[in-house]
């Protein structure tokens, strides 16, 4: 039994006078017109622990959207109980009933519920409707569809069997549960985290961001609508320790799903290795963590297509996507038209609230990405060897607004240059031109980091070469094209060195992670 290879989800323009764009104005509008009351759910049921915290919207902050009920060490207990029961069931239950569940949610999303995620997302995480549309509705209803796809392809491949025995791999879950901690910068990583293990047959804990479990509590209420039984995900908002503590002092982990920061994903790793003589079997470890991603140009770029590209991988939603270019070297052949066309495009960026549909970017997500990154920017104002030449202004009186900007720096080493800063800021650095193999060299050794990248040529050789210095520093890696907005199954996501452990979202090898094989021998 093998499912059809299913297509990528069709993605909505919300182009003025489309009907879809009415619908997702009404759902705007409806869900701000109402205070929502956000509980985790565990063991399918909704619980309000009264610790709570206000849910805002980043661009016009006095706009209160409800509130977040906060776990803590009580809750993680429940929840653990709960998933190892759930467990007993979803362990066992037919792989083909697990897949069902996972196909009607990405037709939920696709459908019914459609306008619910893209709104939620567009106001607590402020992307424009089309950002908030490839992430929350297209990638996710991908990762949901094609999950169940590879899983067919995992299950179809079995050992051979010479004449008197039959062997075959059982694909078994892991023992325990799965720890999904999640990030607010893309509701389809935050839903695909707890669901690729659950899909598998693992149960799971999900920590959502704080600043995104609007979102990515009505995915977990289109789970339960699309069938995944009481227990088998766990959804739990709350402060980082006070989840992740409890959580790691469990003998029933059995695996972390991460996508965040390095700083987080490397005390979580250490705090699993001080436990690790706890545990009923080996945690598996998967994270995405940080970057510090690039655009490399070499002479022979077409300059148009760079423009583009920059400012599409750096400025759209306000530079915090994992794949987000913030660092780039150019030729100093190509500087001067680069600069030129760069500035009168980015001139004509609007900026403003997600909601009006015109504006290109929005606000950051919360006042601690505000600070820091304003913080980045204020270095670049007061340097010697850098100059700001665009943007540079900031106002978080209404909303966490940060201009698009754009840096020159004398030093390749220049802090923006190196630094990870998840926010509008990008970096250029010229070279002279027939310094290219050691730009090459400085753009590998530039960072710890190795998340995506991108080159551009129309030069072959140039090319190849580029490629070829460059392969560790990337694991997506972009030729003549912007480093972001990755398709599910057409370039699985994720990065080595300290930008992760590299088992590609939306992926068999990703799957795999999640799987335990039970090898069985049968003498005939
Ligand atoms: N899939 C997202 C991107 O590539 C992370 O931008």
């Amino acid at each position: 039994f093998e499912l059809r290879e299913p297509d990528n989800e069709p993605v909505y323009s919300y182009a003025p006078g489309t009907p879809e764009r009415e619908k997702l104005k009404e759902e705007i509008e409806r869900l701000k017109a109402q205070q929502i009351e956000i509980p985790a759910i565990i063991g399918g049921k909704e619980v309000k622990t009264g610790n709570t915290t206000d849910l805002v919207i980043p661009d016009n902050h006095d706009h209160k959207l409800g509130v977040t009920h906060l776990c803590g060490e009580k809750e993680v207990e429940m929840a653990i109980d709960a998933a190892m029961e759930a467990r007993e069931e979803w362990a066992k239950m037919d792989w083909q009933d697990r897949v069902a569940i996972f196909k009607k949610a990405a037709e939920l999303l696709s459908g019914t519920w459609r306008y619910k995620i893209n709104a939620s997302t567009m106001l607590a995480q402020s992307k424009t409707a089309y950002q908030s549309e490839i992430d929350a509705v297209a990638e996710l209803a991908d990762f949901f569809r094609f999950n169940a796809y590879y899983l067919t392809q995992i299950y179809k491949d079995q050992p051979d069997s010479p004449k008197g025995m039959w062997n075959r791999s059982e694909y078994r879950p892991l023992e325990g549960f799965v720890f999904a901690v999640t990030p607010f910068n893309f509701t389809s990583i935050a839903g695909n985290l707890p669901s690729a293990p659950a899909i598998c047959g693992n149960v799971a804990l999900w920590k959502p961001a704080t600043s995104s479990v609007y979102s990515n509590y009505f995915i977990m209420k289109l789970l339960q609508e699309a069938g995944l039984p009481d227990g088998v995900i766990n959804f739990l908002p709350g402060n980082g320790a006070d989840i992740g503590d409890p959580v790691l002092e469990s003998e029933h982990l059995s695996g972390l799903h991460f996508t965040g920061s390095t700083g987080t994903f490397q005390h979580l790793w250490k705090s699993i290795s001080d436990n690790i003589e706890m545990y009923n079997t080996y945690p598996r470890i998967v994270g995405e963590t940080g970057g510090k991603d690039f655009i490399f140009a070499h002479n022979e770029a077409d300059v148009d297509a760079l423009v583009v590209a920059a400012l599409r991988a750096a400025y759209e939603y306000q530079g915090q996507k994992c794949s987000a270019a913030s660092r780039m070297y150019i030729p100093e052949s190509l500087w001067d038209e680069f600069r030129d066309k760069f500035t009168a495009e980015v001139e004509k960026i609007k900026m403003g609230e997600a909601e009006d549909f015109s504006n290109f970017m929005t606000a950051v997500i919360d006042q601690g990405a505000f600070d820091s990154i304003t913080e980045y920017i204020d270095f670049a104002h007061d340097a010697d060897d850098a100059d700001v030449l665009l943007g540079g202004d900031y106002d978080d009186s209404e909303g966490f607004f940060i201009e698009p900007t754009f840096v020159h720096a004398k030093d390749p080493h220049f802090k923006t240059m190196e630094e990870e800063i998840f926010g509008p800021v990008l970096t250029a650095y010229v070279y002279e031109d027939d310094k290219f193999d050691e730009t090459l060299e400085l753009c590998d050794n530039t960072s710890p980091y190795a998340l995506t990248g991108a080159i551009f040529s129309q030069n072959r050789y140039a090319l190849n070469k580029m490629a070829d210095r460059l392969r560790q520093a990337a694991g997506n890696f972009y030729i003549n094209d912007k480093p972001t907005a990755a398709v599910v199954n057409q370039q699985p996501f994720g990065g080595a060195r300290k930008s992760g452990t590299n088992d590609k979202a939306g992926s068999a090898a990703n799957l795999m992670r999640w799987i335990s094989i039970r090898s069985i021998k049968e003498t005939q």
